[in-house]
């Protein structure tokens, strides 16, 4: 996860443009390096740990002028801003929020500090092609955020976004069925996503299908090949 968010955020338009001289690149890639190793492996502990790792990770880089993070910030305060190639308050990327009465009440999010982060470093993730695995306690927000990030991600016209609830009753054939209908066919038993764009599957509530006599999730097991743990997302 740490190798995708560095190779994402390097891809994204203009960061590689006007960085200026040699320390400065020097200082970006560490950087990166640094807020890319913060969500990689940061991302995924609880609440608990949070702030030992923080502690941890502070220290960590003394040494290295380029890496050291701004002082009296914790960890996430900050997210790597590739068009100025510093570590900018992610308050630059919150957008206004004003109620629109046409969106039906279940589909408004509201933007907060977390749905930000976390749509942002899934949305970094899913260009590069790198599976993303959302935890957390109920009702906190992860159905809302990964709609959100679907949403955008469709608008953008780079991608076909599914989505599939995932129930009890779910079996591993519907699941085939249901993917493969989002896919071209290619040859007699290839298939790939349209032209000139990629499919993304969010699969919603992955836990539910029940086991099988000997203790498997089938529907899961379709899908394991591709699936790696990420974060953990607590109460916005
Ligand atoms: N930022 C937000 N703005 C508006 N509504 C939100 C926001 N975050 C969560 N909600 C609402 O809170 C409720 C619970 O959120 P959501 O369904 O996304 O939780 P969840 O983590 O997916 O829970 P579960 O594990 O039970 O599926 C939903 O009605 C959702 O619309
Ligand atoms: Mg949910």
């Amino acid at each position: 996860m740490v190798c995708s968010l560095i190779e994402s955020l390097f891809s994204m338009p203009g960061a590689m443009e006007k960085i200026g001289e040699k320390l400065k690149v020097r200082n970006f890639i560490c950087q990166t390096f640094i807020f890319s190793y913060i969500w990689g492996l940061g991302g995924n502990i609880n609440e608990d740990s949070r702030e030992k790792f923080d502690v941890y990770v502070q220290s960590q880089f003394d040494d290295c002028a380029d890496a050291r993070l701004p002082p009296g910030q914790d960890l996430w305060y900050n997210f790597m801003d590739t068009q100025t190639h510093r570590l900018t308050s992610w308050q630059k990327l919150m957008p206004e929020y004003s109620y629109d009465k046409k969106v039906p009440f279940f589909d408004i999010l509201v933007p907060t500090l977390d749905t930000v982060r976390f749509g942002y470093i899934m949305e970094r993730l899913l260009y590069v092609g790198h599976p993303v695995l959302v935890t957390g306690d109920t009702g906190v927000g992860k159905t809302a955020v990964a709609k959100n990030v679907f949403n955008g991600l469709e608008k953008s016209g780079l991608f076909v976004a599914v989505t599939m609830n995932f129930s009890a009753q779910t079996s591993s054939v519907r699941t085939q069925e249901i993917i493969e209908l989002k896919l071209e066919r290619k040859k007699k038993t290839l298939f790939g996503a349209p032209v000139g764009k990629k499919v993304i599957i969010f699969i919603d509530d992955v836990n539910m299908p029940k086991l099988e006599i000997y203790g498997a999730q089938p529907p899961i097991e379709l899908i394991r090949k591709r699936c790696y743990c990420t974060w953990h997302l607590v109460a916005l």
